[in-house]
């Protein structure tokens, strides 16, 4: 059974881009399924550096066909800058597939982000602004507008009356609860016209593509966008994002089986970061937080906002691996955790002078929560850029081992920096 998906494990920005690149190169397909805008993927290769936001992490193999999933939400103008800059470097995208289910990013998503977050105040989540969440509302509230539309934008009885309902809907909240400026019906139109017409050669139906790749065994990698704590069910509700990162997602976010994912690769930074609002039990506001946010120079690829920093939280961890099942665990940035004298690792927490092995799912309640740490002694030897087990420290290892143990799962591949050929494989999780 071919597919393997790469899910993140935390709150996010655990290094997922150079884990899909890398596993890729054993890959016929990589396809994304949840999310938008909002994720922010680095891939350092032969080619350069490259940060985007949409194309999935598997488009510089050539053997790779990249999907974006119908689970995922889309802005036109977003991804057709991507594909432009990805095409000027020389990355042939004519290998990239969009799903006609997939919903599009609305400019007025991304005025009624802004605005709600505004309205929230004290309480602000602290979204990526990009118009993700109200996309994912309209939705589920059945007033969306998918990719495949867009392909008859120019069609006065079938998609005009559409588009008519909801702008007329969203001007009336912006106008009325927010006293913000109107949106042009016309203008939308027009650029919804466009944005097919430049769209139109990636636009199609993708459940036939994956359930063809499926039966005949190739391997597909499901690439997951976010992390699992961010996940609307699953997550540190209400500060989520408003998709499914955890692995169900992948099912809802490109139409297969649950029987087909074998492989369950849960992606963990070394420590824990978080950007936005919502508890973080294990955060450090001294040196060490501070520390690891310049070592890793820890800011927000899609926001460039400072990333909340802390030390690596199991309780978090186990419950992730639950919900998600992982078979395979991914350790990165390894290095950034080189020359402290100790590290720690959060193994349960307490309140109210009780300990609490597991995750509790009022934010209310985690807010209160205090890290119980277990010491471990640090390393002097660096492990950044070693690419074999026995260059790792015995003291790295030793930290490595513990995390496995607390969660359950092997580690099966380290990152040890940015780039694909700073990788320990462990044991090889896809076989070519
Ligand atoms: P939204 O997804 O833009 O609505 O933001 C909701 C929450 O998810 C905020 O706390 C964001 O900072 C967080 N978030 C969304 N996408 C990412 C990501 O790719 N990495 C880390 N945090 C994210």
């Amino acid at each position: 059974m071919p597919a393997f998906a790469v899910i993140g494990a935390q709150w996010g920005d655990e290094g997922k881009g150079k884990i899909v690149d890398y596993l890729a190169q054993h890959c016929q397909y990589v396809v994304r399924f949840s999310g938008g805008n909002n994720a922010g993927h680095t891939v350092i290769n032969e080619m350069g550096e490259f940060a985007f936001h949409l194309v999935p992490s598997g488009i510089f193999w050539p053997q790779v066909t990249c999907i974006v999933g119908n689970g995922v939400v889309i802005d036109p103008d977003v991804l057709l800058d991507e594909i432009r800059k990805l095409q000027e470097r020389g990355v042939d995208t004519s290998r990239l597939l969009i799903s006609d289910r997939t919903h599009v990013i609305m400019p007025y998503h991304v005025r009624l982000d802004a605005l709600e977050e505004r309205a929230r105040g004290g309480s602000a989540i602290g979204t990526t602004g990009k118009g993700v969440g109200p996309a994912y509302v309209d939705k589920v509230g059945r007033v969306g507008i998918r990719a495949g539309d867009l392909l008859e934008a120019g069609h006065s009885t079938t998609f005009l009356p559409r588009l008519a309902h909801v702008v007329k809907q969203k001007n009336a909240i912006i106008t009325s609860v927010y006293q913000g400026e109107p949106f042009s019906l016309e203008k939308l139109q027009a650029r919804c016209v466009e944005w097919g017409q430049r769209l139109a050669p990636y636009i199609r139906p993708t459940e036939p593509v994956v359930h063809q790749a499926i039966a005949r065994k190739e391997n597909l990698l499901l690439e997951g966008a976010q992390g699992t704590m961010l996940d609307v069910d699953h997550g540190t509700y209400p500060f989520v994002t408003s998709s499914s990162p955890s692995v169900g997602g992948a099912c809802i976010g490109l139409g297969i089986p649950p029987h087909v994912i074998t492989g369950v690769i849960g992606v963990f930074k070394a420590y824990s970061t978080r950007v936005g609002g919502g508890p973080l039990p294990t955060e450090l506001h001294d040196a060490t937080g501070e520390a690891i946010r310049q070592r890793a120079w820890e800011y927000g690829t899609t926001t460039g906002r400072p990333r909340r920093c802390g030390w690596f939280d199991a309780v978090a961890a186990r419950y992730s691996a639950a919900v998600n099942g992982f078979t395979s665990l991914v350790l990165t940035r390894l290095d950034v955790l080189d020359g402290f004298p100790s590290v720690k690792v959060c193994v349960a927490y307490r309140l109210d002078g009780k300990t609490l092995n597991q995750l509790p799912t009022n934010t209310s309640v985690l807010d209160r929560c205090q890290p119980v740490y277990e010491e471990l002694p640090g390393w002097d030897q660096p492990t950044a850029s070693v690419n074999h087990r026995a260059g790792l420290p015995e003291r790295a290892l030793r930290y490595a081992a513990r995390i496995e143990e607390l969660i359950g799962v092997p580690i099966d591949l380290i990152s040890t920096g940015p780039r694909r050929e700073e990788t320990v494989v462990v044991r090889p999780m896809i076989k070519a």
